[in-house]
């Protein structure tokens, strides 16, 4: 079995739901805060070690390569200025070991991983869709950790998922559940965005994923639905074979690429927060006399 070395962050979709933000700047550099979603999810790679992280990017948004490059002339200055806080926040963003593939046309998830074979052959890898934030507690296992022990200890691809109820079932890939040991579920079906009759549990496919070295060459075989081949087409096939598997996560999901989730995550990392937590706190208990 192949170690665990390399990460896909995909952050060349549309984000059509975020237009007109989206036009020039990619979902994936939303900030949360003060800071980008994707810094958010190349500092969860840091709880299991992968330092080689593959952004894949439209071909016209050098704004997250520029994001994680180091910025002498911003250094130097706020060094000069004695914000040596500010130097550090600046020090980190481009500390990241990244490297950017380009998806020249945005033909869906599956396509944005190929784009990314050149770096990752037949390797396995970790793949954290760029628009979900994932908030570890001081008590919570990251949810990437968590996917890589899984693998590590079984060598199968894995994939995170949570519980939905009601409509919601047919916002997410749902899966069928085998049986399941410690947490671990073997999954023996993937259906697409179901109708609530359906589905087959109340399991939803979120944007974490550990995959085998085998899937890059999967894919390059799938046949095409219309102009996009779908992620879900392999992960069935590995679930049909009995080699896909499935974990919950500790923590909190934020669907930042959603309107209501991008708000949602900013009041509760602001919540969260030393700097204006209190004021924040203070401010929605009188905004919610009014309500
Ligand atoms: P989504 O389906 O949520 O993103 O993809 P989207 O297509 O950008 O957004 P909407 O639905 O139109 O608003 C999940 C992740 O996969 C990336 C996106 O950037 C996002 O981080 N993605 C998606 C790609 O890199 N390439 C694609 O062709 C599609």
């Amino acid at each position: 079995m192949k170690q665990l070395k390399k990460a896909i962050i995909p952050a060349a979709g549309l984000g059509t739901r975020f237009l007109p933000i989206t036009k020039a700047v990619p979902k994936p550099m939303l900030s949360v805060l003060d800071k980008p979603t994707i810094q958010f999810i190349a500092e969860e790679l840091e709880s299991v070690g992968i330092e080689d992280i593959i952004i894949v990017v439209s071909p016209d948004s050098d704004v997250i390569k520029r994001h994680f490059t180091p910025n002498e002339q911003l250094s130097k200055r706020l060094l000069s200025d004695g914000k040596t806080a500010l130097y550090e926040i600046e020090k980190k963003t481009g500390s990241f070991n990244v490297s950017f593939v380009v998806q020249e046309t945005a033909n869906g998830l599956a396509g944005a991983i190929l784009c990314a074979e050149p770096l990752v052959k037949d390797e396995p890898f970790a793949l954290l869709l760029g628009d979900e934030l994932i908030y570890a507690g001081e008590n919570d296992k990251p949810c990437i950790k968590r996917l890589a022990e899984i693998y590590e200890k079984t060598g199968k691809s894995v994939i995170a998922t949570m519980e939905v109820f009601g409509d919601d079932v047919s916002k997410y890939g749902n899966i069928g559940i085998k049986d399941e040991e410690d947490g671990v579920m073997t999954v023996d079906k993937i259906v697409e965005k179901p109708s609530v009759n359906e589905a087959l549990s109340n399991n939803a496919i979120i944007g974490r994923y550990v995959l085998s070295g085998e899937v890059m060459g999967m894919l390059k075989k799938l046949q095409p639905h219309g102009n996009e081949i779908y992620l879900t087409d392999a992960l069935d096939e590995l679930a049909e074979r009995g080699d896909l598997l499935a974990s919950c996560f500790e923590g909190v999901r934020y669907d930042v690429g959603d309107k209501f989730g991008y708000i949602r995550a900013n009041v509760e990392y602001a919540l969260r927060s030393k700097e204006i937590g209190e004021d924040t706190k203070e401010y929605i208990k009188e905004l919610a006399k009014t309500l």
